[in-house]
């Protein structure tokens, strides 16, 4: 058996092992971290499902861009199903990561990561409680299916929330340019990894919303709300002159 091989068996040995430094941190992970981590996300999703009912009628598609385990989007099902009667979108390549280009160049980061195949994605959905007629999945790496057809055969339909969870700024710019005729006024734009690379605003979804706003003056937002992880926004002003 390999050295590293051994060790990782030991390591899982002695986390279950009660006083040891391993148990320990195991029992505060899952209890304190992870439960904080979720919570969290739950606080965006309760969020954005108080705004919309407070703000009646948004109605439209619950879009979202980087499903892989299903957990936003089983999240969503759970919070928006009682109030709205939302559309559920996902796009992903359902093959993990791109090519990582070097703007995006980070030891996390490898081609092919984060991969979940459609059918193991809507087995989790499914599982969530979501009937599979209510969600609709969009295969494809974006650069390539993000294209004008797709767009008029979603639309004129626009969307309640956009929930950007791709991780990479080359993965969210192409997003960014395909949501703009699903905006409407009240659409929750919510970016999973704005903290990504160290909160450095030339890299990842904030430069690719950085450049976007520059890009297109005329869309307005206003801030909404934000946990340690993510941020979002409130889009006030979808078309010139409005
Ligand atoms: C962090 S995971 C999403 C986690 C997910 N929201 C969940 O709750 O389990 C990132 C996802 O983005 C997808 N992704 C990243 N860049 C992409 C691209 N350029 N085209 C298509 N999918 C992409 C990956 O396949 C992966 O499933």
């Amino acid at each position: 058996m390999k050295n590293s091989k051994l060790k990782h068996i030991l390591f899982r040995l002695a986390e279950v092992i009660p006083f040891t430094k391993q148990f320990k941190a195991k029992r505060w992970v899952d209890s304190h971290y992870m439960n904080f981590a979720w919570k969290n996300m739950e606080y965006i999703f309760l969020s954005i499902a108080r705004f919309a009912h407070i703000n009646r009628p948004i109605d439209g598609y619950y879009m979202e861009f980087g499903s892989h385990e299903g957990r936003t989007m089983s999240l969503a099902w759970k919070h928006f199903q009682h109030l709205f009667n939302w559309e559920y979108l996902a796009f992903d390549s359902f093959e993990g990561l791109p090519e990582i280009q070097d703007i995006d160049k980070q030891e996390i980061w490898k081609k092919g990561k984060l991969k979940t195949g459609v059918k193991s994605f809507l087995k989790i959905v499914k599982k969530s409680g979501m009937p599979l007629s209510r969600i609709k999945t969009i295969k494809g790496f974006y650069d390539q299916s993000l294209t004008n057809e797709l767009a008029k055969s979603l639309l004129p339909k626009k969307a309640a929330v956009i929930y950007i969870d791709c991780d990479l700024y080359e993965s969210t710019v192409p997003v960014l340019k395909f949501i703009i005729p699903f905006l409407q006024k009240g659409t929750i734009i919510v970016f999973d990894d704005w903290n990504c690379f160290h909160g450095d605003p030339d890299h990842g979804e904030r430069r690719a919303w950085r450049e976007f706003l520059n890009n297109n003056s005329y869309l307005k937002f206003e801030p909404f709300v934000s946990t340690n992880e993510a941020n979002s926004f409130i889009c006030i002003q979808n078309k010139i002159n409005t």
